[in-house]
C-alpha cells in the first residue's frame, strides 16, 4: 500500500479526497475537527511544492448544485488554518475551465473543488465522472476516512483511472488505530456504545461482544434493552420493533453486556424539564441520561481497562442537565489513558464531548469517522480503503 511519504510531490497535481462534511450551525461551521484533521496532509503537499487539489462531499444534496451545500465555508476555514494559499473554485469537474485553473495553479498552493455530490455520478460511482476526476491528477490520495464506507466516484471509482494512488496520513492513522482494536487488543478490552437507536448499532455490539470483556450501553438504546428485559421504562424512547433483537443480544452476551442501573429522568424532552434520579423509571417520565450509580460502575470498568473503544453518547448530551453521563465517560477514558490504556473514540456526540472537555490530546485516538468507524468495528470492508490495497 503506497503512502504519501513514498511519493515525490514536487510539481505534481495531487488530488486529495478529504472529508470536509462538517456539522453546521446555520451558515457557521459548528465543529471543524475534520478540517483540522486534514491539515497535516495538505500542508505536507504544499510544503513539498505539490499542487493540492481537494475534493469532498458536504451534506446530502439530491438535486445538483445548491448553495446551501457549498464547500466554500470549509475552504474559507481551511484558508484560515493552513500556511499556504487556498483558492475555492466552482468550475465543474470535466470542464476545460477547471483543467485550465489546475494548469495555472502555482506549486505549493491549494485548490478546493465544489461539493462532489453536486454531480449525480458521485453516489452512483459513475465511471465517466471517475475518469474526469482522475484526469485532474498525477497522484490521487484518499485521506477521507469518514467517507471510506462509501463506494463513490471520488472514493472508489477514481482509483481505477489514476496512475498513482496512495493512502493519506489521516487515513493511515485511522486504519492503524482501529485495526489494533480488532486485531490485538490488550485486555481487559471494553466497548462503550451509546446513542439513540439500537438498530444502528446491532452489528457493532455483536462484533464487540465477540471481542470485548465488557460492552457498556448508554443513551436511548439502553431503554430498548431494559424494556426487552421486562423493566418499566416509562415514556423513554424505545424501538419496539427491536425488542426481540435486544433480548437476543443480551441473552447471548453471557453477562458481558452492561446496562444502566439508574437514570436521570425528565417529565418532558426539554432542557428546563423537571428531573429526578431514579432506579426504576416512573410512569410518564423519560430517561435522558445514565444516573450516578451507573457512572460509577462504568467508570470502574473503564479505568481498569487496557483497551477502550467508545462510540455514541450516554444521554442527551446537547442539553446540559443530561450531559453528565457522557462527560463522565470521556473523563474515565482520559484516566484510563493516563494509566497506559489505548483509548479510541468516534462518532459526532462523543467526539463533541471530548472536544468540549479539551481531551482530544489526552486520548490515544479521536476518529473522524462516524458511519465509517461503525462499519469498520462491525468488521466490514471499507470500499475507500479496499480500493487502495
Ligand atoms: C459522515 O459524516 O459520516 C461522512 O461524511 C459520510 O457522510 P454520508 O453519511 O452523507 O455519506
Amino acid at each position: 500500500m503506497k503512502t504519501l511519504s513514498d511519493l515525490d510531490l514536487h510539481g505534481q497535481r495531487v488530488l486529495v479526497r478529504v472529508d470536509f462534511n462538517v456539522p453546521m450551525d446555520g451558515d457557521v461551521i459548528a465543529d471543524d475537527t475534520r478540517i483540522r484533521a486534514a491539515l497535516a496532509t495538505v500542508q505536507t503537499i504544499a510544503d513539498a511544492g505539490g499542487k493540492a487539489i481537494l475534493m469532498s462531499h458536504f451534506g446530502r444534496p439530491k438535486n445538483g448544485p445548491d448553495p446551501k451545500y457549498s464547500l466554500r465555508a470549509a475552504a474559507d476555514r481551511l484558508a484560515e488554518l493552513i500556511d499556504a494559499p487556498v483558492t475555492f473554485t466552482t468550475a465543474a469537474i470535466g470542464s476545460d475551465e477547471l483543467v485550465a485553473e489546475v494548469d495555472a495553479q502555482p506549486n505549493g498552493s491549494v485548490l478546493v473543488l465544489e461539493n462532489t455530490r453536486f454531480y449525480p455520478g458521485e453516489e452512483q460511482n459513475d465511471d465517466a465522472l471517475a475518469r474526469q476526476m482522475a484526469a485532474l491528477a498525477d497522484i490521487y490520495v484518499n485521506d477521507a476516512f469518514g467517507s471510506a464506507h462509501r463506494a463513490h466516484a471520488s472514493t472508489e471509482g477514481v482509483v481505477k483511472h489514476v496512475k498513482v494512488a496512495a493512502l493519506g496520513p489521516l487515513m493511515e492513522k485511522e486504519v492503524r488505530s482501529l485495526s489494533a482494536l480488532l486485531d490485538s487488543p490488550e485486555r481487559p478490552f471494553v466497548g462503550i456504545v451509546g446513542g439513540a437507536k439500537v438498530s444502528d448499532k446491532i452489528g457493532v455490539i455483536e462484533n464487540l461482544l465477540a471481542r470485548c470483556d465488557a460492552v457498556l450501553i448508554g443513551g436511548a438504546m439502553a431503554y430498548t434493552f431494559l424494556k426487552a428485559l421486562g423493566h418499566n421504562v416509562g415514556a423513554s424512547k424505545v424501538e419496539d420493533d427491536k425488542l426481540d433483537v435486544a433480548k437476543a443480544l443480551y441473552d447471548g452476551a453471557g453477562g458481558k453486556l452492561k446496562l444502566p442501573v439508574d437514570h436521570v429522568v425528565a417529565d418532558r424532552f426539554a432542557e428546563d424539564a423537571a428531573t429526578q434520579i431514579v432506579d426504576e423509571i416512573p410512569e410518564g417520565w423519560m430517561a435522558l441520561d445514565i444516573g450516578p450509580k451507573t457512572v460509577d460502575a462504568y467508570r470502574e470498568i473503564v479505568v481498569d481497562a487496557k483497551t477502550v473503544v467508545w462510540n455514541g453518547p450516554m444521554g442527551v448530551f446537547e442539553m446540559k442537565p443530561f450531559a453528565r453521563g457522557t462527560m463522565a465517560v470521556a473523563e474515565a477514558l482520559v484516566d484510563a489513558t493516563k494509566s497506559g490504556a489505548m483509548t479510541v473514540v468516534g462518532g459526532g456526540d462523543s467526539v463533541a464531548a471530548v472536544a468540549e472537555g479539551g481531551y482530544e490530546d489526552a486520548l490515544t485516538h479521536v476518529s473522524t469517522g462516524g458511519g465509517a468507524m461503525l462499519e469498520f468495528l462491525e468488521g466490514k470492508t471499507l470500499p475507500g480503503v479496499a480500493a487502495l490495497l
